[in-house]
């Protein structure tokens, strides 16, 4: 194992993005835990639509798409001061108890870099936020050439960060699916299983799996 820098994957990953449900159950109530799940559900599925039909929005506002549609799709109403309020939680994501821990002692030995599909301001405000930012030498955003991961569009922009070559970069993400487009790049991948979930069933494989971060440091030997 010979890795000089390794890439997270944030929304998922390293920040939780059920730490939208208590704004969501305030405004929404009983339907607010599965809003939590549809407005993730949409925001992934329109990054892929996009994607195929070139027709490029970024993530904040697709992210917004994505909020609107799963509260209409409920059945529920809305304004423009419960969706900025909604999506404001976005914004304030918590880190997974393990995560700055885990970076603080990566940062030391490893390049440590995220490529998210979210915005520079947005990546780098929501991991000032989860308080990781310091932990990180690099915020990548995948979407800069207007498409979304997986495409290998997308994993190409890891490389504006790192002199890495392919091999000397693990992968790191919770999302399967991310998981196979970046075996399928061509990079060494662990997958962050934490809820013990199937594998998305596209092809790849991850060539490592664990249940957090702790079991990344463990394999790492950092
Ligand atoms: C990210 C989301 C899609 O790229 O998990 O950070």
């Amino acid at each position: 194992m010979n890795y000089k820098a390794i890439v997270f994957d944030l929304y998922g990953t390293l920040v939780d993005t059920d730490g939208t449900r208590d704004a969501c159950i305030k405004k929404f109530g009983d339907k607010g835990s599965e809003l939590v799940l549809l407005w993730r559900r949409f925001q992934l599925e329109f990054t892929w639509l996009r994607s195929l039909t070139g027709d490029f929005k970024d993530f904040d506002q697709i992210t917004q798409d994505a909020l609107v549609y799963s509260i209409e799709l409920l059945g529920l109403e809305h304004s423009n001061e419960i969706i900025e309020e909604i999506a404001e939680s976005y914004v304030n994501l918590p880190a997974f108890e393990e995560v700055a821990t885990v970076l603080a002692r990566l940062a030391r030995n490893f390049e440590t870099i995220v490529l998210s599909n979210g915005t520079p301001p947005s990546i780098k405000v929501a991991t000032q936020n989860a308080q990781i930012y310091s932990h990180l030498n690099h915020l990548v955003s995948a979407a800069a050439e207007g498409i979304f991961k997986p495409s290998a569009k997308a994993y190409d922009q890891i490389f504006t960060a790192t002199t890495a070559n392919k091999g000397e970069i693990l992968f790191v993400s919770s999302n399967s699916w991310d998981i196979n487009g970046a075996s399928t790049y061509g990079l060494d991948t662990f997958w962050v299983n934490r809820r013990r979930a199937p594998f998305e069933n596209l092809g790849a494989r991850a060539k490592y799996v664990g249940q957090d971060l702790n079991d990344l440091m463990t394999l790492l030997d950092a």
